[in-house]
């Protein structure tokens, strides 16, 4: 059983640590953003309405991601655990967060946050490739595929993020800056954050997050 989430700016590495922690512990991987993505690529309204802000940099509207959220941590898989990447990402939506899980009479068991200097993270998302199949997420320089363009999960085609150029990247840090980081105090008053530093390499990045779930 593990409850946590993944608190962190664009490009700590969030994704790239989910895919190993929901590996190792078994629980389902619940990506705001991914969910968004998919939609985008089915063209749903969701997904219409979705895309607006997130080619911007800007962030979806609080009422409509804590409904995506809620409806899927309702499904059976979430009964043993999840792990939450990218939501919650305004107190607003960590409050309501708190609201569902008191009254489904579930407890968070840790929060990481996972910081990174802003150089790396632009540094980072810039040049990072995604697969269009799996979504297996890439670096051209710092976690190159082993042949250039294809997925070495799957096969699949590597793309860019639509909004990985640079402005983008720019401003969603400055997004997570005001509307994110005040999480951090939240859920240290909530006592129960654990920091990690990101920057450092990747397999070193969950070794830290195995010893801090313990
Ligand atoms: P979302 O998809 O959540 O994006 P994000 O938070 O901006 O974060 P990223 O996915 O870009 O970064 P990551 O931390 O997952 O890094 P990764 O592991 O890929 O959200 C996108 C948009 O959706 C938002 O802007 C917003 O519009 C909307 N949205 C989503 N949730 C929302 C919510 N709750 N409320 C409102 N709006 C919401 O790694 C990055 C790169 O670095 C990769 O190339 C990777 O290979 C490389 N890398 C990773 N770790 C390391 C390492 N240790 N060393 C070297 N390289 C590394
Ligand atoms: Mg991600």
């Amino acid at each position: 059983m593990l409850r946590t989430i993944l608190l962190g700016p664009p490009g700590a590495g969030k994704g790239t640590q989910a895919a190993k922690i929901v590996e190792k512990y078994n629980v389902p991987h619940i990506s705001t953003g991914d969910i968004f993505r998919e939609n985008i690529k089915n063209g749903t309204e969701l997904g219409k309405k979705a895309q607006e802000y997130m080619n911007k940099g800007e962030l979806v509207p609080d009422d409509l991601v804590c409904e995506i959220a809620t409806d899927r941590l309702l499904k059976d898989d979430c009964k043993n655990g999840f792990l939450l990447d990218g939501f919650p990402r305004t107190v607003y939506q960590a409050v309501k967060l708190d609201e569902f899980l008191r009254s489904h009479d579930m407890k968070l068991d840790v929060v990481f946050n996972i910081a990174v200097d802003k150089e790396i993270l632009i540094e980072r998302l810039t040049g990072r490739r995604v697969c269009k199949a799996c979504g297996a997420s890439f670096h051209v320089v710092n976690i190159p595929p082993k042949k250039e363009g294809i997925c070495d999960v799957c096969g699949g085609e590597l793309i860019q993020r639509a909004d990985d150029t640079l402005e983008t990247v720019e401003n969603r840090i400055n997004v997570y800056e005001n509307e994110t980081k005040p999480l951090i105090d939240y859920y240290e008053e909530a006592g129960n954050i654990a920091n990690i530093n990101g920057a450092e390499e990747l397999d070193v990045v969950f070794a830290n997050i195995v010893k801090a779930i313990g």
